[in-house]
């Protein structure tokens, strides 16, 4: 994953607030489906509002907002995947499709959990780069290998 921009200060306090990576869309999280890549790249241009905002103390409605909006763009990439897959033949495997709700279910409950702004901060940046490294990366691009054989006219 050559290109990526990450900061040399990754987790070192910048301020009051955490000092977050920075992670671009590059070809390299390409996996292969035009729709779904579309798709990917909304969830990084989220994450990266979420950065911004969360660079700013003074703006806990606009990182409340931005935290949703990455939920909503993780949740409608994943329902587009699902239904990608079931129109190719394909049911993905239930590890799979838990691996998505418990991104969402993550993000959309992450003001319940029992930490500080800064920790629930440091919690959606994990969230996003472990879906990047573990899943996007990996698990999506593994079965979007079968997508491809299964009905390569619909790509
Ligand atoms: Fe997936």
């Amino acid at each position: 994953m050559n290109g990526h921009k990450f900061s040399s200060h990754d987790y070192v306090s910048s301020g009051l607030t955490p000092h977050l990576r920075e992670m671009f869309w590059d070809d390299d999280f390409i996996i292969g489906h035009r729709d779904i890549d579309i798709h990917n790249e909304l969830v990084f241009a989220s994450y990266d509002d979420f950065r911004i905002c969360a660079r700013d103390i003074n703006y806990n409605t606009h990182i409340s907002k931005s935290i949703t909006y990455l939920a909503d763009a993780f949740n409608n990439c994943f329902a587009l995947e699902e239904t990608i897959a079931l129109d190719c033949g394909f049911m993905l495997p239930k590890y799979h499709i838990d691996q998505h709700r418990q991104i969402v279910d993550n993000l959309y409950n992450v003001y319940k959990l029992p930490i500080s702004r800064n920790d629930i901060i440091l919690e959606i940046e994990h969230i996003f780069l472990n879906w990047v490294l573990t899943h996007l990366t990996v698990v999506d691009r593994k079965h979007m290998k079968i997508y491809l054989v299964k009905d390569k006219h619909k790509l």
